[in-house]
C-alpha cells in the first residue's frame, strides 16, 4: 500500500469550527498538525478521526455516515467515528482519533490518539460459553488472516495457529492482477502485514499444507504427518484456478494467477514477451489484459462467450467493458476456445493459430473443498455453513471462497469469490469461534479495476428479470439495479459510490424500500 501523504484540504481544525456550521450528521474535511482529519457531528457529540482510509487511502469524508460509523466510498471499509476502529474489512488498521474540545460555540481538534492495529475492541462481542484454549485456522489468506487478527482484537488470549504452505501469505491478492502486475505497485505494498507482526501478536504461522482433517476430534494432519489438535477450527482454504486440459496444456508459456508467486512469474515472463494471450474474459482475465497492456504488450483475449460479463453484469455493462478494453488495444477472439497449445502460442477451435509468448488462463476457480469433503463435512459446491458460518461439525467453521452460506438479503444459499466478503466472514467467524453466535449478514461486495475504471458490486444476483440503469454507463457515472420480481438483488456502479454504499447499508438492514428508493427518481 502506498505511504504517499495526501494533500491537505479544508480548514485548520485546531483553530476551531463553529458548531453552527456543523450540522448534525455532517462530515467536514480539514486538517490538524499536517494530517487530514475529518470532524463528524452526532447530536451534541463532535468526533475527529483520520480522513484517509487505511486500506487504499480512500477519502472517508466522501463516504457514508451511518450512526457512528463511516463507510469508505472506495471498497466499503467501515470505521467507528468514536474510536477510529476498523469495524469491517477491507481496512485492517484503525484510523487515528483526535480529542475535540467544545467551548464557546466552537469545536477545536486537539491531541491525537493512535490505536495499535490489533488493539482490543472497546465493544467485544457478547459470549455465552467458556472460551476455547486453542484455535486452528487452515489457510492464511483473506479469511484466515482476518479471523486470526479479529480473535486478538476480541481480546482472545489463547493459542492461535494458522496453517498455510504459501510462504508469502497473507498478502493483498486482488492487487496481483492490478497495479502490481501493471508495474504500478512495488512488491513492498503487497504483504498485508510487516514481517514480525504475527510473532508480536502471538499468531503462530505453520508453513505447511494440511493433508487431512478429523472434524470430530478437531485435529489436523500436515503433509509431513504431524498432527495438531484444537478446541475449535476455521477452514479458509480459498480456491484454486481451473486448469486447462487440452493438448499441450503443460506449455511453459502458460500461466495461472492465484498467488504472489504466480504474479511474479507473469511479471518475469512479460519482460521478454511482446504478445500475450489471455484465455478467459473473467474478471481476472480482463484485469490481467489491462495490466499487460500497461506493460506495453499486445494482448489477445480468447473466450467462449459472445460478450464478456454479460451473465454477471448484463448486456449494457458487458458492452461497455468490452469497448473499454478495445479502446486500450485489446483484441478479442470471442465465441472461440483454445483447442491446443503449440510452440508459437495456441490453436483455436476454428483452426486459427494465435501467436503469443506469454499465455495467461483465467477461466475460473474451484473452491478447495477436498479437506472438508474427506472429513465428511456437508458440502454443496462449497462447504455448507450456517448463518453463524459453522459447518455441519460443531466447533468447525468455514469462511471465504469455500463457504456457502444462507444469505439474508437474497434468501438463497450463496458462495462468492470476493476479497471483502472473505475478510468479513473471517472476522465474523472469529467472533463465533469465541461463542458470540452472531449471524453473518454482510452484503457481499466486490470491485474490479480496468484501466482508470473501477466497477463495484454489492449484493448477489445469479439472475434477474430487469436491470434498472441510473445515470450513464458511457459517461462512466452510473448505478445498475439487478431486480427479480421487483426486488433489487444487487447493485453495480461506476463512480457512483454513494449509491453503492447506501445499497449495502440498506441490504444489511433488510430494508428493500430503501434500496428501491435509490432508483426511484433515476
Ligand atoms: C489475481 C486475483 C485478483 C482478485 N481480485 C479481486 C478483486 O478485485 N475484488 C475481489 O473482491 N476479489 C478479488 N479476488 C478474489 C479474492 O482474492 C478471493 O475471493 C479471496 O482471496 C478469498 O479469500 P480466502 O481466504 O477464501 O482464500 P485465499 O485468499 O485464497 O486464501 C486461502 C489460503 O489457504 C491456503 N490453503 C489452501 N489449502 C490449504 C491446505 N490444505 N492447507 C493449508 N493451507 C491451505 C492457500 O495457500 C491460501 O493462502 C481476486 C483473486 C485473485 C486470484
Ligand atoms: S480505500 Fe477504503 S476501503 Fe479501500
Amino acid at each position: 500500500m502506498s505511504s504517499e501523504q495526501p494533500k491537505l484540504d479544508g480548514p485548520d481544525l485546531t483553530l476551531g469550527i463553529s458548531l453552527t456550521a456543523l450540522a448534525d450528521g455532517a462530515m467536514l474535511l480539514g486538517h490538524a498538525n499536517g494530517e487530514a482529519v475529518m470532524v463528524v457531528r452526532r447530536g451534541d457529540d463532535v468526533f475527529a478521526i483520520g480522513a484517509v482510509c487505511t486500506h487504499y487511502s480512500g477519502p472517508l469524508a466522501e463516504g457514508l455516515l451511518d450512526g457512528d460509523r463511516v463507510h469508505c466510498p472506495w471498497h466499503h471499509a467501515c470505521f467507528s467515528v468514536r474510536t477510529g476502529e476498523a469495524l469491517h474489512a477491507p481496512a485492517l488498521n484503525p484510523v487515528a482519533c483526535w480529542h475535540v474540545d467544545v467551548r464557546g460555540g466552537k469545536a477545536y481538534v486537539t491531541e491525537k490518539v493512535e490505536r495499535e492495529p490489533l488493539a482490543p475492541t472497546p465493544n467485544p462481542s457478547k459470549r455465552g460459553a467458556p472460551l476455547p484454549s486453542t484455535i486452528g485456522i487452515i489457510g492464511g489468506g483473506a479469511a484466515g488472516n482476518a479471523a486470526a487478527e479479529m480473535l486478538r482484537r476480541e481480546g482472545y488470549n489463547g493459542r492461535i495457529t494458522v496453517f498455510d504452505a504459501d510462504a508469502d501469505s497473507p498478502y493483498d491478492r486482488p492487487n496481483l492482477s492490478k497495479d502490481y502486475l501493471a508495474g504500478n505497485a512495488p512488491e513492498e505494498w503487497i504483504p498485508l502485514r510487516p514481517s514480525g507482526f504475527d510473532e508480536a501478536n502471538g499468531i503462530e504461522i505453520v508453513r505447511s499444507q494440511v493433508a487431512s482433517l478429523d472434524a470430530k476430534n478437531k485435529s489436523v494432519t500436515l503433509d509431513g504427518g504431524t498432527q495438531h489438535r484444537f478446541d475449535r477450527l476455521l477452514l479458509a482454504t480459498g480456491a484454486s484456478p481451473i486448469r486447462l486440459t487440452v493438448p499441450g496444456s503443460d506449455s511453459p508459456s502458460l500461466h495461472y494467477l492465484r498467488s504472489l508467486a504466480d504474479s511474479r512469474g507473469i511479471v518475469a515472463a512479460s519482460a521478454s514477451a511482446t504478445r500475450a494471450i489471455v484465455i478467459g474474459a473473467s474478471f481476472i482475465g480482463l484485469e490481467v489484459a489491462a495490466s499487460l497492456r500497461a506493460r506495453g504488450l499486445e494482448v489477445h483475449v480468447v473466450a467462449p462467450e459472445a460478450l464478456p460479463f454479460e451473465k454477471v453484469l448484463g448486456t449494457e455493462l458487458g458492452k461497455f467493458i468490452k469497448a473499454l478494453h478495445e479502446e486500450h488495444g485489446v483484441v478479442f477472439h470471442l465465441q472461440r476456445t483454445v483447442a491446443s497449445f503449440n510452440a508459437a502460442g495456441v490453436v483455436l477451435n476454428d483452426g486459427e493459430n494465435l501467436a503469443g509468448e506469454l499465455i495467461v488462463a483465467g477461466i475460473g476457480v474451484r473452491p478447495n473443498v477436498a479437506l472438508a469433503e474427506a472429513a465428511g463435512l456437508a458440502t454443496d459446491r462449497g462447504v455448507t455453513v450456517s448463518e453463524l458460518l459453522e459447518t455441519s461439525a460443531t466447533g468447525v467453521f468455514a469462511a471465504g471462497d469455500i463457504a456457502r452460506w444462507p444469505d439474508a438479503w437474497t434468501g438463497e444459499r450463496i458462495r462468492v469469490e470476493h476479497w471483502v466478503a472473505a475478510e468479513r466472514q473471517g472476522q465474523a467467524a472469529a467472533r463465533n469461534l469465541l461463542g458470540a453466535r452472531e449471524p453473518f449478514h454482510a452484503a457481499p461486495f466486490f470491485w474490479s479495476a480496468h484501466y482508470d475504471v473501477t466497477i463495484t458490486y454489492v449484493g448477489h444476483a445469479s439472475s434477474w428479470d430487469r436491470i434498472e440503469i441510473q445515470g450513464s454507463i458511457g459517461k462512466r457515472d452510473c448505478a445498475l439495479a439487478y431486480q427479480t420480481k421487483g426486488k433489487t438483488m444487487a447493485v453495480a456502479s461506476i463512480f457512483r459510490d454513494s449509491v453503492s454504499l447506501a445499497a449495502e447499508v440498506a441490504m444489511e438492514r433488510g430494508d428493500a424500500n430503501a434500496v428501491s428508493a435509490l432508483f426511484a427518481g433515476k
